[in-house]
C-alpha cells in the first residue's frame, strides 16, 4: 500500500471513519489522541456496527458502540463492557504511522509504504 488509509490530522479526537480494504470493513477510532483500527464486524451476531456511516461512537464520544443491539465497547481494547457479547473484543487491525500516514497492516496490503 503506497498510500495512507488517511492522515492522523484527518481523524480529530472521538471521531471515527468506516473504510472498506480488499472487501474487509474496517474502522478507525481517535480517543485522547491515539488512534485504533478495528475490523467493523460486532462479535455478538458478525454484523457491522455502525448505525450511520462513520459513527461508530455513542453519543458521549467516549464509547465505540453497535447499533443493533447497543453493545458498548472500549476504543482502547476493543473490550466489549455492555450488552450482549460482554467480554467479548472487536478484532483489532495493526497498523504503522509513517511522516502521519496510517497504514494498515492486512494480508496482501504490505506493512507500510513500498
Ligand atoms: S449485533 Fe452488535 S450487539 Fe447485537
Amino acid at each position: 500500500m503506497n498510500t495512507p488509509l488517511f492522515y492522523e490530522h484527518e481523524l480529530a479526537d472521538r471521531e471515527s471513519r468506516g473504510f472498506i480494504i480488499n472487501h474487509l470493513a474496517i474502522f478507525a477510532v481517535r480517543q485522547y489522541g491515539v488512534i485504533h483500527l478495528y475490523q467493523n464486524r460486532c462479535p455478538h451476531r458478525g454484523i457491522s456496527l455502525e448505525w450511520l456511516e462513520h459513527q461508530f461512537l455513542d453519543a458521549s464520544g467516549e464509547l465505540i458502540q453497535c447499533a443493533t443491539h447497543g453493545a458498548l465497547f472500549l476504543p482502547e481494547s476493543g473490550l466489549c463492557v455492555s450488552g450482549p457479547c460482554r467480554g467479548q473484543s472487536l478484532i483489532p487491525i495493526a497498523f504503522t504511522v509513517i511522516d502521519g500516514g496510517v497504514f494498515p497492516e492486512i494480508q496482501g496490503l504490505g506493512s507500510g509504504p513500498a
